[in-house]
């Protein structure tokens, strides 16, 4: 269990528990050349269970670094990071991979499904990872999952062979196959046409009303301004956050 140093957090029965993601004094540096360069500046904020949140700044400004940090894909060069509870700053690759697999959905701008595998075959693959349903039981939750997104008469087909909107809520459900408590998405909208992102974002909505916690970069500011709460990032640092839910008590 984290131990809580600022607020105590309640869920909707009213229990104190900890927050989805707890970041803190969080910064990021790269080497470049001889030098280096700060791309996250002390960054720290929280995450309750359950939040619809977007991150949104200018192009270069440090968001995909951000998601990295709190999805264990890069390291912080200092201060600390608490998923679910778990320090995954000190977990090692292993545990991280591992981690990752049972724990985070994510969906990414260009859904980088496998090319040589259908729909349901690339759904099936995380839960093969993680061996976390019985192998016979996969497929036919791997199905279940692109019903749930629509795809389910296209669950043999090869990804070329679908549009990209049906590219990407494929990547949702394959997002979905462990049935993580965390949903990331690094601009998933960013190649699609505007139905395509609509259907995306109400899917979006849907998982956060069955109680997932979902967190999203967007360029979208349309998209952003219907998520309750938005969080703005320039040059490594948070400049605006806002919660509507929280202004509107
Ligand atoms: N591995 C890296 N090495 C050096 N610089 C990097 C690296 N990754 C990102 N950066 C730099 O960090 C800054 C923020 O990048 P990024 O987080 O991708 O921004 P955003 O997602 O907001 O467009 C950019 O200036 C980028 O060039
Ligand atoms: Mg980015």
């Amino acid at each position: 269990m984290a131990t809580l140093t600022q607020e105590a957090y309640t869920n909707s029965k009213g229990t104190p528990e900890e927050p989805m993601i707890d970041v803190r004094n969080l910064v990021k540096r790269f080497a470049v050349g001889e030098g280096e360069v700060t791309v996250l500046k002390n960054i720290s904020f929280q995450v309750n269970r359950g939040e619809f949140l977007s991150i949104v700044g200018p192009s270069g400004s440090g968001k995909s670094t951000l998601i990295n940090m709190f999805t264990g894909i890069d390291r912080p060069s200092e201060g600390e990071i608490e998923v679910g509870g778990t320090k995954i700053d000190e977990m090692n690759e292993g545990q991280l991979a591992r981690w990752r697999g049972q724990n985070l959905g994510l969906v990414f701008q260009f859904f980088q499904l496998l090319p040589a595998l259908s729909l349901v075959d690339n759904v099936i693959l995380p839960m093969d990872f993680a061996n976390k349903f019985e192998r016979k039981e996969r497929r036919e939750r791997a199905i279940e999952l692109l019903n749930t997104v629509g795809l389910a008469e296209h669950a043999d087909k090869l990804p070329s062979m679908v549009s990209g909107g049906q590219q990407q809520r494929a990547a949702i459900a394959r997002a979905l196959a462990n049935d993580p408590p965390l949903i990331v998405g690094d601009e998933p909208t960013g190649n699609l046409d505007s139905a395509s992102s609509e259907r995306m974002v109400e899917l979006f909505f849907q998982l956060v009303e069955e109680g997932k916690t979902l967190i999203m970069v967007t360029h979208d500011q349309e998209i952003a301004r219907r998520t309750p709460r938005m969080i703005e990032i320039a040059d490594g640092e948070i400049v605006r956050d806002e919660d509507i839910r929280r202004i509107t008590l």
